[in-house]
């Protein structure tokens, strides 16, 4: 066993399924195998800028039962870029340094984060700043971190949603109605591929692919020529309108908040072709709950594969998964590309060739 050290995690950004798996993985490889120290940090960033800073011990005990356990017992937030900060009497303030004198007066040597680009990028710029040790993990349902093929959580987002279609082709084909379900996804429409290939949808709404309304109108009047009486449409939330609007409402922050593209589909739908329809918008279910085993494995070989980052002293770089194996990038390499669908991957070639129309 080599020189005890002293690490901290934390978890920024939305929760997913997935992170208390990794909290686990991190506790057991680091005080388990290698007879650290490990501290969890609260509530991301904000444990760091609090006097004294947050923190809670992690023990073997106290996270051996958290594998399958949704959310973060970490605590996380995805409000307050510590560079410019809304402060309770109306000014912005940076408060990077307050983060790194917080850190260091934990006596860390280095610091895991788990978090999308967007966390990843704001906590790389603060260990940059602050001679942080940092050593990223990537999780987001919107699968949409640079270079990695998987990030935590995205699988179970992907299960939640591909049950709740399961279940809606019943009651869709009982009474003949066109079923849309909007599933999340940010700027990214993995989720609704996946799930969309998976529940058997019949029309999938991403935004990297532009879609007319008179194709998806065209479509269902087709089906209901064929006497397929029902359809599923899945749609990411970041499907603009066919005029190119976004859809979406102004949080009681200031945040732009996506959602509502269903319902505006749902309206065009039932004007175009006579259907009755239905919108379904899964929303944050599909980040709660169990995670899948899918996500608690690749959790856990991340986890494991930060701390053995730390043990050679390779920080500044990103665990990813590639090839069925972990692998180890400069996280200024996986953040600088935001990973989009591409409309010629196997995944958009496997739909439209199940017959799925993208409305283009
Ligand atoms: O980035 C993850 C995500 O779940 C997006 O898919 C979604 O648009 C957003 O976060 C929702 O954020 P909030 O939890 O702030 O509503």
């Amino acid at each position: 066993m080599g020189e005890v050290k002293r690490i901290g995690i934390l978890t920024s950004g939305g929760d997913c399924a997935g992170l208390n798996a990794v909290i686990r993985a991190v506790t057991h490889c680091g005080v388990g195998v290698h007879g650290w120290k490990v501290l969890g940090i609260c509530k991301a960033t904000l444990g760091l800028m609090s006097r004294p800073a947050q923190v809670m011990p992690l023990e073997m005990e106290k996270v051996d039962r958290l594998v399958a356990m949704g959310g973060t017992i970490l605590g996380t937030t995805n409000k307050g870029d510590p560079f410019a900060f809304p402060m309770a009497d109306g000014s912005v303030v940076d408060r990077s340094a307050e983060i790194i004198e917080g850190y260091h007066s934990l006596g860390l040597d280095a610091l895991i984060g788990v978090g999308g680009d967007g966390s990843l990028a704001i906590l790389r710029k603060i260990a940059q700043q602050g001679g942080i040790n940092l050593v990223g993990i990537p999780k987001t349902i919107d699968n949409d971190v640079g270079i990695t093929e998987r990030s935590i959580g995205f699988d179970t987002a992907v299960n939640i949603a591909t049950e709740a279609i399961d279940r809606l082709h019943f009651t869709a084909a009982s009474h003949n109605r066109v079923m849309i379900v909007e599933v999340m996804g940010r700027d990214a429409g993995h989720i609704a591929l996946n799930a969309g290939i998976a529940g058997g949808a019949h029309i999938v709404l991403i935004p990297e692919i532009a879609y007319k309304m008179e194709n998806i109108g065209r479509y269902i009047k087709k089906r209901q020529t064929l006497g397929q009486d029902y359809t599923i449409v899945v749609v990411s939330e970041a499907v603009c309108t066919d005029s190119g609007e976004v859809v979406q409402q102004t949080g009681q922050f200031g945040e732009c908040r996506l959602g509502g593209i269903g319902q505006y589909l749902a309206e065009q739908i039932a004007t175009q072709t006579g259907a009755e329809t239905r919108v379904t918008v899964l929303g944050h279910t599909q980040r709660g709950g169990i995670s899948s085993p899918l996500d608690r494995i690749l959790a856990s070989a991340f986890g494991v594969g930060a701390v053995e980052l730390i043990a050679q002293g390779k920080y500044d770089y990103m665990v990813t998964w590639q090839n069925r194996q972990v692998v180890s990038v400069p996280i200024l390499d996986a953040i600088k590309d935001y990973r989009a669908v591409d409309p010629e991957e196997t995944l958009v070639k496997t739909a439209r060739g199940l017959g799925i129309c993208f409305g283009d």
